[in-house]
């Protein structure tokens, strides 16, 4: 299969999906933050509309970037742009990678914290979302940089379809 050249209609929109998802799951964070603390202290794990509400948005990117990845393996993914300093390419492959196992490792450890009600992956939980706010930073400023600074039309290879 030869690289293609851009992302697919589906790819594009999944992208800007999981970004309103992701940005509506660490905004409204305080009502799940506040029923775990509440279920710790009184051992009792109840459904609340903020429960549901942080477990269906984070089962979704969950199931996304599970469809992402299959989508990829089938379409692939654009290559660098030709030319590109070695550094930058290593660092956009690694951000890449590490944006997919967060959005997959975040909705598990959450999972798991709440099903099997342990502190351990509620823990791992806050440092991965750290992890995804200093990654997406990066990522953003990446963008930013191909669009304004090289002007390398990487931009657009997440707005303009292929298909
Ligand atoms: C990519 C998806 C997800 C994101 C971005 C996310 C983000 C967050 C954030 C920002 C908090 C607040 C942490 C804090 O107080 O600083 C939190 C807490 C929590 N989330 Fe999620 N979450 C996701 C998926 C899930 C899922 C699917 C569950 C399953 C129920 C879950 C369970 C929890 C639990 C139990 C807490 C409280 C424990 C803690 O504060 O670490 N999360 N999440
Ligand atoms: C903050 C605004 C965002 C902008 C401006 C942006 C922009 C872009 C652009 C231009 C690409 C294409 C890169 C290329 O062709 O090499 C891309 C790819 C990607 N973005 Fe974003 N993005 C944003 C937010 C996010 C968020 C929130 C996530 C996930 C949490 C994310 C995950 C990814 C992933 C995993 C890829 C690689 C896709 C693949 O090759 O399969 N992005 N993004």
């Amino acid at each position: 299969m030869s690289a293609p050249t851009g992302y697919t209609r589906r790819q594009i929109a999944l992208h800007w999906i999981t970004l309103v998802l992701v940005v509506l799951q660490i905004v409204f964070h305080e009502g799940m933050a506040g029923a775990w603390e509440t279920a710790a202290d009184t051992n009792t794990y109840a459904f609340s509309t903020p429960v549901i509400l942080h477990f269906a948005v984070g089962t979704l990117i969950l199931g996304i970037a599970l469809w992402r990845l299959l989508l990829r393996a089938e379409h692939g993914a654009p290559p660098a742009p030709e030319g590109e300093a070695k550094p930058l390419v290593l660092l956009s492959k690694l951000t890449h990678i590490g944006l997919y196992a967060l959005m997959i490792l975040l909705p598990v450890s959450g999972a798991v914290a709440w099903g099997m009600q342990i502190e351990a992956p509620a823990e791992a939980h806050e440092v991965m979302k750290f992890l995804l706010i200093a990654l997406v930073a990066l990522h953003f400023i990446g963008a930013v940089y191909h669009r304004f600074v090289l002007k390398s039309g990487v931009m657009e290879r997440m707005i303009r379809p292929v298909d």
